[in-house]
């Protein structure tokens, strides 16, 4: 015999694979896709606090497993991550049940059920470490069963996790106040929140500690003030990989709160980049895989890129499906098309930032409608250098040219806000106004000024005048409200 069969021993392996670099949300996402993957529509998360011994538990109304299955679920290793797998399916490794759950806890309980029969497995890692053998409990410890409760329909799953030391510290002398542990729970909702938007968005129920989940689009998909940009379709290895860039509209054309989500959970300059999905689901965000930097110009891209599970190995898909590496078959098409997008932001962005003359016509901008004012009067006219109306007008003939210019100076005439606002916006008196409305434009010019976005006194009153909830209140008193509260020097500023 020329081999010897060598066994890894289970402690000291143990001890490793709690620690292959899951942290808390990428743990409960991979546990989330496993539900996903038996078809759950409903997941409901609940992270239990207590000094003693809390608990993590996800209840799903998916297959379920049968007695083996679930046996089958519950080893190291259970399925080979070379085989094919179905189309929409989000495991690969065989993993990710047991390593997920061992690097929060030191104990993984789960129930199941399948067409109404019930299984149960448990781990526990104190006593595979004493005996040193991969010994599976056969039957849950009553006490843990009495916090996990029932299944209730027919079918679905339970994974418990208890013994936190590594989620919460349990056992150990660094345990978590509640305060950072609630903290950390509202981290990993909002994490689990935009890695699932695409689910969430089709009608998958999701709840943490009965707080319902709501998806966080980070293209602002349904805004119509977004540029989509134009979808493209790259092959890589026989493999499909969609693009479609998103260009988010000047911050300054958000209230607070919405500029404030859009921002998502690392803020406007930190979300910028490559949001890489793989059947559906968030693996990388907002990363330019160190082709860019991520400056404030560029800070409005964010470019989707979409491939499927088989193309795992391209991308190297790790387990934690957290981390990818773009397949250099595609990085200078990435490249090419992030810089073209990453000059539209700058210019976006340039145009607002820069100190702006009155009546000055502004090239290249990608917003339809411009305030046009000069001492007495002030309207909204088309942008007529509007890219996609310039390369409109460069496809048609004269007549047709002329027609539609005729068209839209009728249009401008016709605006609803030209006609409600009619001469003399640029008023010399000042209006009274209540003190709430006076309050929200000082600490919504204070949010603009604060985030680093240069405007003249004249462009920060327009913008606030153009926000929802401050319509008929004229440019003018805007403007002596923010010459007052505001900025002192009433001129431009920093
Ligand atoms: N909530 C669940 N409902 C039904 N079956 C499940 C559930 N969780 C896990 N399973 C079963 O257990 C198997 C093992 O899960 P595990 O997460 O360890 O590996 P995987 O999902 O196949 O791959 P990966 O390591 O990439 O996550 C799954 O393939 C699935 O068959
Ligand atoms: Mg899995």
């Amino acid at each position: 015999m020329n081999n010897i069969d060598t066994q890894p021993s289970a402690a000291p392996v143990i001890q490793a694979l709690r620690s292959i670099g899951y942290n808390a949300q990428t743990a409960i996402a991979d546990l989330v896709d496993n539900s996903i993957d038996a078809k759950a529509k409903n997941i409901y998360i609940e992270f239990e606090y207590s000094v003693g011994n809390g608990f993590i538990r996800i209840e799903d109304d998916g297959t379920g497993m049968t007695e083996k299955e679930l046996q089958k679920a519950m080893t190291i290793g259970s399925k080979d991550p070379r085989t094919m797998r179905k189309k929409d399916e989000l495991g690969r490794f065989g993993m990710g049940l047991k390593t997920a759950s061992f690097s929060l806890g030191k104990r993984l309980s789960v129930l199941t059920k399948k067409d109404g029969i019930v299984s149960e497995r448990c781990w526990d890692l104190d006593y595979v470490s004493d005996v040193d053998k991969w010994l599976l409990y056969k039957y849950i410890p009553d006490d843990v069963k009495v916090k996990m409760g029932d299944i209730d329909s027919d079918n679905g799953t339970i994974v418990f996790i208890d013994l936190l030391d590594r989620f919460s510290g349990t056992g150990t002398h660094k345990v978590l106040k509640k305060e950072s542990y609630y903290a950390k729970v509202n981290r990993i909702q909002k994490y689990l929140e935009m890695v699932f938007h695409v689910m969430l968005e089709q009608g998958l129920i999701m709840k943490i500690n009965n707080n319902m989940l709501h998806p966080w689009n980070p293209f602002l998909e349904g805004n119509s003030r977004v540029n989509e940009g134009e979808e493209q379709i790259i092959r890589v290895n026989k493999k499909f990989v969609k693009i479609t860039p998103y260009v988010l509209p000047h911050p300054s054309t958000f209230n607070q709160t919405e500029y404030k989500n859009a921002g998502g959970i690392k803020g406007w300059r930190e979300q910028q980049g490559f949001y890489i999905y793989r059947e559906s689901r968030l693996v990388s965000f907002g990363d330019w895989f160190g082709m860019f930097p991520k400056d404030v110009p560029s800070e409005l891209v964010r470019i989707k890129v979409e491939f499927t599970n088989t193309a795992d190995d391209d991308w190297k898909i790790d387990v934690k499906k957290s981390t990818i590496s773009v397949p250099d078959e595609i990085k200078e098409d990435l490249k090419s098309i992030a810089k073209y997008y990453r000059q539209i932001s700058q210019e976006i962005m340039l145009y607002r930032t820069k100190t702006m003359k009155l009546g000055q016509r502004i090239k290249g901008t990608l917003n339809t409608w411009e305030l046009a004012t000069d001492d007495i009067k002030s309207a909204y006219v088309l942008n007529r250098t509007h890219p996609i109306l310039t390369e409109v007008l460069k496809t048609v003939d004269d007549k047709l040219r002329k027609k539609l210019n005729v068209y839209l100076k009728l249009v401008e005439l016709g605006s609803p806000s030209n006609l409600l606002k009619t001469d003399n916006m640029v008023k010399k008196e000042e209006q009274e106004i209540d003190d709430k409305s006076k309050h929200l434009i000082i600490e919504y010019a204070e949010t603009l000024l604060s985030v680093g976005v240069e405007l003249d006194i004249e462009k920060l009153a327009e913008t606030i005048s153009m926000m929802t909830g401050f319509e008929g209140i004229e440019i003018y008193t805007i403007k002596k409200i923010l010459e007052r509260e505001v900025i002192n020097d009433g001129s431009s500023n920093s």
